[in-house]
């Protein structure tokens, strides 16, 4: 066993048939006359043996198990400066070493670590501190075995001093595993090992590691490494991972089919969905028998509804439909996946009852080879069938409510939730708004006077990417990872459910809250549809116990990187679902220019640009039928809209900063195959005039106006000394309590909108009424020009069933410049959102209305039936007339 000298660089690989030898063994024939008959038959016995031995080993590859490979340490022995030759230029030396452990579990096959490559890079500043080639590490017999590979290297930077905190390298190994036994070898399989951050103090450094399918290599160039404690990440999707050695040391998936249920098993996971109604009854998972509620029935553990409306039902109501499907398949039945359908349809328009759902919805679930979970996606479809609506449609999953308690929802927005039994009578008490409870005699007292809202864990569309629940005994997450938004109504900025007690982990993909009817998807007679919702992950994981529980959504948080990096999911059956090379990017450079105020246009950094169906400026807000494709621009305005579906589109966008829609003014017809550059692309935002004042910040949110303390008796604990102190229970209440005889007047140049403009214009409580409310906005001019055109300029950001009313100096009766009619119910009053829908109104001002002096605008919302009521104003603006006029 003095193999490890042969460790070393550079010394040449034993001769790998030393142990195997092909004709040994073989009983030698008899000594006899016949010289022809020995030679014959020796000649047999060979090839015998031959063939025999081949099909030996050939039998020992197809059984071969990956290697268990992991660095044991990583080392900087050496970070320093030194000797500047000049004042501009510093040497930085450098001197890493990996300490790599290799453990042969295979009896005949013998694998080889050939090639390693190494590469290191200085984060901030992106120095290639220079690569290092190991060559040929051979290793015949099972069982373990070390390597070291060290790279020293000098390299010339700019930076004078470095920090010790800056002493931090992101560094690569590449390298391939060969299999091999006597003369045959088997296929390369590549594998990259990074890690980040590590400093000539780190001691156990977390290294990702990847096994990469045959024929299949790394990219060498601006690796990003990412440090992940966790065993091999699921290999290479595709239509090779079984050729992968990592997913080859997980158990193949399997299918249990009886007589009521199914049962996917990929031996970290077992799942047990209901024949053919396609309930998830239980998730069996880290020694816990059902991750799913016992306490509830089978149907409400796991499961897809819709709220659905006859035609003509007004608002958002509807009747609540779990989807019970009614046709049972097996989609795809691989070692490395398993996809099933449980159909519910079999709509029959000569049948058709007003009580039958003109739609059909086929719910898939996908289990993988080596992943840790389950997904789902639902192909919705409808042909030239009876109208109707669907104001809601969403994949819920409830918990068991003994054990999973803590609720994340984002490193901010985590804590211990309280029991569905807490928010009953009479352990609590139904505040104003039904869906929020007070709670008086919680089972654990420390949730003892807290209001518990499922809408204070609303979340907008773009941030709704993991969240769930963490049981800390065994620690154990559930996850719902969502790696694209493109499927979910509204865009990227309307706000959905995420989780909250149940506990529920919620996948809403159709909902009207926070914007009302009008993101209710109506359907005409006669009209067809589909949509593909998801797929979306259910990940499950653990710690061993001791260990802290947070690091369960650290490494959730990780794997929803990986699954976004992953998507468009190239693992699903269904061709509803178009994958990657049938998608194209749209790229660009957006710039805002908001003429009159700037000289000349601006990059528009991290601004939203998305594609939407064909429409005006604004539009997408509004559509729920369809897919969106979004993203934000960089710090120079360049943008990359990746993997578009197939379709019409219109390009949007919108500015943090400036008012106003954008809208390209071409549309947008994607076809497969060409990817589009649409070069620059110029936004001028609504301007007629020069700014004579402004009230709060456009941004669509009403988030930088004053928000008040909660009341102190409707705390969530969560919110307090927060920065979204708003989705505090109850504020609208503080309106009358702060403005009690009069209402809020606003003085241009000696108000602070942050202290004195309240965030939303609320009705005022007037003993068990209500009533609507004038603001005032008390400005003064030095002089007026009589016959110029002013603008005023309303940007808003919520309205629930609300009237606005705009008059200059002379309050009502007079009668109104502007009226806006009823506009808006999306509720984010009660929802303690900071916006629903985007308005923006453009009023035009004759000079004539105004005085030299002072002058006041007042803002009358008139409706006043309820305390949710108002409406919350993003930014408000005076522009003078244009000075060429
Ligand atoms: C716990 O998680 C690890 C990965 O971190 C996984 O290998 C293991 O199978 C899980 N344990 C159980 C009991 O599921
Ligand atoms: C679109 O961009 C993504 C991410 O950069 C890339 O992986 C993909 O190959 C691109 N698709 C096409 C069709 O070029
Ligand atoms: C867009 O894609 C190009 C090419 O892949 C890349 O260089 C650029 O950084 C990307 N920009 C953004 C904003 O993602
Ligand atoms: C895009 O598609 C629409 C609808 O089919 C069509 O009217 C329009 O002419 C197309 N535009 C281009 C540029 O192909
Ligand atoms: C409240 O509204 C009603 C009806 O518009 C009106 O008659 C009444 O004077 C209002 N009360 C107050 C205190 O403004
Ligand atoms: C606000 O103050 C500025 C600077 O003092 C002044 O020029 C402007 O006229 C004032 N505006 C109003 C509306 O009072
Ligand atoms: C104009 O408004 C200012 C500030 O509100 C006030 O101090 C001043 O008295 C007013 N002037 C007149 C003539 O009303």
């Amino acid at each position: 066993m003095d193999e490890t000298s042969r460790l070393n660089p550079g010394i040449p690989r034993p001769p790998a048939h030393a142990k195997y030898d092909f004709a040994t063994g073989k009983p030698r024939p008899r000594k006899g006359n016949c010289i022809k008959c020995f030679c014959i038959a020796f000649v047999v016995a060979l090839l015998l043996a031959l063939g025999i031995n081949a099909i030996v080993l050939l039998m020992a590859f197809k059984k071969a198990e990956a290697p268990e490979f992991h660095i044991k340490t990583v080392k900087v022995s050496k970070f320093s400066t030194i000797s500047p030759l000049n004042n501009d230029r510093v040497v930085l030396s450098t001197d890493v070493t990996f300490d790599v452990e290799c453990n042969n579990k295979n009896p005949i096959v013998g694998v080889d670590l050939g090639d390693m490559e190494m590469q290191a890079t200085w984060g901030e500043m992106d120095a290639h501190l220079g690569e290092s080639r190991v060559e040929d590490f051979a290793q015949k017999a099972k069982g373990k075995k070390e390597i070291k590979v060290s790279a020293k290297n000098e390299v010339e930077i700019s930076k004078k001093d470095v920090k010790p905190e800056d002493m931090k390298l992101d560094l690569t190994l590449f390298g391939e595993i060969k299999y091999f036994a006597g003369p045959f070898k088997t296929k390369k399989y590549p594998f990259m090992v990074s890690c980040s951050g590590v400093s000539p103090t780190s001691v156990n450094v977390g290294c990702n590691t990847k096994l990469y399918a045959s024929g299949e290599a790394p990219s060498k160039s601006k690796q990003k490494p990412t440090p992940s404690p966790s065993p091999p990440q699921s290999g290479p999707s595709g239509e090779s991972p079984t050729t992968s050695p990592s997913l080859e040391s997980f158990p193949p998936v399997k299918l249990t089919v009886q007589d009521k249920y199914v049962i996917l098993d990929n031996g970290l996971l077992a799942v047990t969905i209901a024949k053919p109604a396609g309930f998830v009854t239980g998730i069996k998972y880290n020694g816990i028998d059902n991750i799913l509620d016992t306490v509830n029935p089978e149907d409400d553990r796991g499961y897809w509804d819709v709220v659905w409306a006859l035609p003509g039902t007004k608002g958002t109501k509807g009747t609540f439909v779990r989807i019970i499907g009614k046709d049972f398949r097996v989609i795809t039945d691989k070692e490395d996946r398993i996809e099933l359908s449980f159909k519910f349809g079999g709509y029959d328009p000569s049948k058709a009852t007003k009580k039958d759902v003109p739609l059909e919805i086929d719910q898939r679930y996908i289990m993988r080879r080596g992943e840790s979970g389950v997904y789902s996606y639902g192909i919705f479809e409808r042909k030239n069938w009876a109208p109707f609506g669907m104001p809601n449609a969403r994949l819920a999953f409830k918990l068991q409510r003994q054990q999973f308690k803590y609720l994340v929802i984002a490193d901010n927005r985590q804590r211990e939730m309280p029991v569905p039994e807490d928010r009953l009578k009479p352990r609590g008490q139904e505040l104003e708004y039904p869906e929020a409870v007070l709670l008086v005699d919680p089972m654990d007292p420390q949730f003892k006077g807290e209001v518990d809202d499922k809408y204070q864990y609303s979340m907008e569309s773009q941030d709704i990417r993991v969240h769930g629940f963490i049981c800390k005994d065994p620690p154990t997450g559930f996850w719902q990872i969502t790696p694209s938004y493109e499927f979910r109504s509204g865009g990227p900025n309307k706000q959905f459910l995420t989780s909250h007690v149940g506990p529920s982990v919620l996948a809403m993909f159709v909902s009207a809250h926070y914007s009302g009817e009008e993101l209710v998807p109506k359907f005409e007679e006669g009209e067809p549809w589909s949509h593909v919702y998801g797929p979306i992950f259910m990940y499950m994981n653990n710690v061993s116990k001791g260990e802290d529980f947070k690091l369960l959504w650290d490494d959730a948080k990780k794997k929803m990187e990986a699954e976004v990096k992953s998507w468009p999911y190239d693992f699903v059956a269904s061709e509803a679902f178009p994958k990657a090379n049938e998608r194209v990017n749209v790229s660009g450079r957006f710039f805002v220019h908001d003429k009159l105020v700037e000289n000349e246009k601006a990059p528009a950094k991290g601004a939203y640009i998305g594609l939407g169906p064909p429409g005006e400026a604004g539009s997408w807000q509004r559509d729920c039928k369809t897919y969106q494709f979004w993203t934000r621009t960089d710090e120079e305005g360049y943008f990359n809209i990746t993997h578009v579906r197939v379709g019409n589109y219109n390009l949007f966008g919108w500015v943090r900063g400036y008012i106003g829609d954008y809208k390209y003014d071409k549309p947008i017809n994607i076809t497969v195959g060409e990817n589009i550059d649409l070069g620059e692309l110029v936004f001028e935002p609504p301007r007629d005039g020069p700014t004579v004042w402004e009230i709060g910040v456009p941004d669509r949110l009403a988030r930088e106006f004053f928000i008040p303390d909660p009341n102190p008796k409707y705390i969530n604990k969560l919110y307090v000394n927060h920065p979204d102190k708003f989705r505090q229970y109850g504020l609208w209440e503080r309106y009358t309590e702060l403005y009690p005889d009069e209402d809020l007047v606003y003085t241009v140049n000696s108000s602070d909108y942050k202290k004195d403009w309240f965030f939303a214009q609320v009705t005022r409580k007037i003993g068990a009424r209500y009533n609507g409310t004038t603001w005032q906005v008390k400005f003064n001019l030095d002089n007026v020009e009589q016959n110029g055109n002013y603008k005023l300029r309303i940007a808003i950001a919520s309205a629930t069933n609300s009237d606005l009313e705009v008059r200059f100096n002379e309050p009502k009766p007079a009668p109104a410049l502007f009226t806006s009619g009823r506009i808006g119910n999306d509720n984010s009053i009660a929802r303690h959102g900071i916006h629903g829908l985007y308005w923006l109104y453009n009023i035009d001002v004759k000079g004539n209305l105004l005085q030299k002096g002072n002058n006041t605008l007042f803002l009358t919302q008139t409706k006043g039936v309820s305390p949710f009521q108002g409406i919350m104003y993003d930014y408000i603006r005076l522009e003078g007339p244009q000075k060429s006029n």
